[in-house]
């Protein structure tokens, strides 16, 4: 364990991020330090009758901090990449949109959500999704091959965020946009917090600061075009919830195009 300790330790932080993640695909009705599923999909904003339109098992593993499909507006034909796709909602979702003639690549580092994803039943035109084993500060794609990144609840668990967002410039075509979800900090959490690799991994120890959060991204080489506040979003372990209201954690959803 380095909880405690000045610096965090980013090889057991994987090891728990997956852990954790292998949970959510495998157990979906255990509790979390965060909630899951459609009741948290559909009160983020969901439209329901979406969600009905992929497969259950997806949603019953969603981990997501906030709705943001509206802001993407993707369009048919379209290519979109989503970074942690986990058990695939948002993956599935982009495919709606993108249709027959658009394509959705979803990379995730943890096997059991990837396995999972890849063995839902696709049909109604969701046959367009390729869920790949990767990275997110490093996703197995050709650059600038891309309309659209997504990424719902996921940069917050990098402990190298800039490489993330760099990674998504590289993926675009100039002018795409980054559209995701994630937390952010009103204040910039204590090394307590942040070398505590069980809260990173629960989507709270990895929060950036919210002005350093949008610098990054702009030093990316993006302009952050809309910004907004989840308020529906909150954890659920007394825990998370302390730290939450002491810091002012949040989640945010926000698009940004590629200059
Ligand atoms: C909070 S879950 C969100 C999953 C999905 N986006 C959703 O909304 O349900 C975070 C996901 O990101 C993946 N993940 C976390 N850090 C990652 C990294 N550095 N590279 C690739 N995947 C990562 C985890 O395996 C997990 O599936």
């Amino acid at each position: 364990m380095t909880t405690g300790t000045r610096q965090l330790d980013t090889a057991e932080l994987e090891q728990r991020v997956k852990g954790m993640y292998q949970e959510v695909a495998l157990e979906p009705e255990r509790e979390f330090h965060f909630e899951t599923g459609r009741p948290l999909a559909e009160r983020l904003g969901y439209p329901a009758d979406e969600l009905d339109r992929i497969p259950a098992a997806a949603i019953e593993s969603y981990a997501g901090v906030g709705y943001f499909l509206d802001l993407a507006a993707i369009e048919p034909g379209e290519a979109v990449l989503d970074l942690g796709s986990g058990s695939g909602t948002d993956s599935f979702l982009a495919a709606l949109a993108a249709g027959s003639t658009g394509r959705v690549v979803g990379v995730d580092m943890t096997d059991e959500q990837l396995a999972k994803a890849r063995r839902l039943p696709v049909d109604g035109g969701l046959g367009n999704v390729d869920f790949r084993v990767g990275y997110i500060e490093r996703p197995p794609v050709e650059p600038e091959s891309f309309d659209c990144v997504i990424s719902n609840g996921v940069v917050n668990l990098s402990p190298d965020k800039p490489a993330v967002f760099a990674a998504a410039a590289r993926a675009l075509r100039p002018g795409g946009r980054l559209v995701l979800a994630d937390i952010v900090t009103e204040a910039q959490l204590p090394e307590g917090v942040t070398c505590d690799a069980s809260l990173w991994a629960a989507c709270i120890g990895g929060a950036m600061q919210r002005d350093a959060y949008r610098a990054a991204i702009e030093s990316a080489g993006f302009d952050v075009e809309g910004w907004r506040e989840n308020t529906e979003y909150r954890f659920v372990s007394e825990r998370a919830d302390n730290a939450t209201q002491k810091y002012g954690v949040t989640s945010v959803s926000l698009l940004a195009r590629r200059l």
